[in-house]
């Protein structure tokens, strides 16, 4: 029980982010939700698992963004494709890496500008989703809303926020081990799976 309530607080560490991609704005508003169920910890949220490398082998849950993007419907299913850190890491400029970010799972830091704007120029890399992280707070476990930045452009892949303490463990191991990209499923599907068994990554302190 104690494992629940602690993640139970964690989880509900909510920022809510009403800028653009700059890491000032923070995580203002937090708020903590005691007492919810196991069904609402997961409400709106996605999780997907990293495969490859073995140093990377959990779950990861994602927040989708809130107003943009295309949704992760039931017709939405990527099994072992490539999770790849943009370069430049903003993604705010045509990748570098371009013909990487092709067929496959863009990963982005926020920062530099919009999370809507990372998430176009990922879709005209031929992105099939983007993942955006807040490396930047490593230590903070909490997400951000990912709302749209009132351009006209629209984007027509899924995003999500994956928190900070993810996205550093990720990118971090992923250099120590020269490899430019994980091999993941999105999304699996943890719906009536207990929290315990979740295989979160140890890291969280879950
Ligand atoms: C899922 O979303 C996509 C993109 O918006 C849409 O084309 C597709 O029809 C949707 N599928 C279902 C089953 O709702
Ligand atoms: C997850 O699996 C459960 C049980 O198999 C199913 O009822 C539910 O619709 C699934 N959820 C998604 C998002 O696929």
């Amino acid at each position: 029980m104690y494992a629940i309530a602690s993640l139970l607080k964690k989880v509900f560490l909510l920022g809510i982010l009403f800028f653009l991609g700059s890491s000032e704005g923070g995580p203002n508003n937090l708020h903590i939700h005691d007492g919810a169920t196991t069904a609402e910890i997961i409400a709106g949220d996605i999780f997907f698992e990293i495969i490859e490398p073995v140093e990377l082998e959990y779950t990861y849950r994602i927040r989708p963004a809130k107003d943009f993007g295309a949704p992760f419907n039931e017709s939405f299913y990527i099994e072992h494709v490539p999770l790849v850190p943009i370069q430049p890491k903003f993604g705010c400029t045509t990748p570098n890496n371009i013909e990487d970010i092709e067929g496959n799972v863009a990963l982005i830091e926020r920062g530099e500008c919009s999370f809507k704007m990372k998430a176009i120029i990922a879709e005209k890399a031929g992105a099939q989703a983007v993942i955006i992280t807040d490396v930047s707070k490593p230590t903070e476990e909490y997400f951000i809303e990912m709302i749209d930045d009132d351009s006209a452009d629209e984007v027509n892949i899924p995003a999500a926020f994956l928190m900070g303490k993810n996205g550093i463990m990720i990118t971090t191991t992923l250099q120590q081990l020269k490899r430019s990209y994980a091999i993941i499923n999105l999304p699996v599907n943890l719906t009536f799976t207990p929290v315990h068994e979740m295989n979160q990554p140890p890291w969280l302190g879950w």
